[in-house]
């Protein structure tokens, strides 16, 4: 979805590359939208991509990079891909607060995202994660005003017209926490970051 998006809206050629859904579903999706001659579907776990150094003017990852993204390291990797100057730029579920700083993880957050939750962070976490490493420069790292509501939204229409039953039950599993939370602590972040040069 992101890619097709990108490629309407902007006009822009695409790697859309994804691990969940293999290439040649994506493909007859793309060619469905349209856009099958602007977007090339690449199934690829995310530390093991099949690009080329330098190959991107941005890289752009919806609801995907706190999967893989956390790893401190992870950052350094993904930049390889990007031009000097290219954009990295996300948009993740995220906290108002660092978990660390609740003592844990609260019992609805628990018990709607399990675990995981663990890879939800507060917008400026992403910012000093990659600053710290002197490779990018943040112009911008936000959370989503009332982005709780939108989430909600995708889960009702996931939970009621998916035609996978485990996205089904996810996103009904979601909805009750994001009611008990109403944006207390969920939303997205938006973070973009510009690569640095090697003299920066
Ligand atoms: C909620 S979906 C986001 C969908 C996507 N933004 C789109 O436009 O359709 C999460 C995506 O994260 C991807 N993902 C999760 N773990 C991954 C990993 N280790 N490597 C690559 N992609 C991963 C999955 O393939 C999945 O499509």
């Amino acid at each position: 979805m992101t890619s097709i998006f990108l490629a309407r809206e902007y006009g822009v050629e695409v790697w859309a590359s994804e691990l969940w859904v293999p290439a040649e579903d994506n493909a007859a999706r793309f060619d469905q939208a349209g856009v099958g001659d602007q977007v090339h579907a690449v199934r690829a776990e995310a530390h093991d991509l099949p690009f080329a150094s330098e190959q991107f003017d941005a890289i752009l990852a919806v609801g995907s990079y706190h999967y893989f993204g956390t790893d401190d390291l992870y950052v350094g990797y993904i930049g390889k891909f990007l031009k000097t100057g290219g954009q990295l730029s996300i948009a993740v579920p995220s906290l108002h607060r660092e978990l660390r700083e609740l003592g844990g993880a609260p019992a609805h957050l628990r018990s709607g995202a399990g675990w995981e939750v663990l890879s939800f962070h507060t917008p400026e976490w992403w910012r000093f994660q990659w600053e710290q490493t002197g490779l990018f420069q943040v112009t911008a790292s936000r959370a989503q005003p009332d982005g709780w509501l939108d989430w909600k939204l995708w889960c009702e229409v996931c939970a009621e017209h998916s035609p996978d039953e485990v996205v089904r039950q996810g996103s009904r599993a979601t909805i009750p926490m994001l009611d008990t939370d109403r944006g207390e602590l969920l939303t997205f972040a938006l973070v973009t970051g510009r690569k640095n040069g090697p003299s920066e």
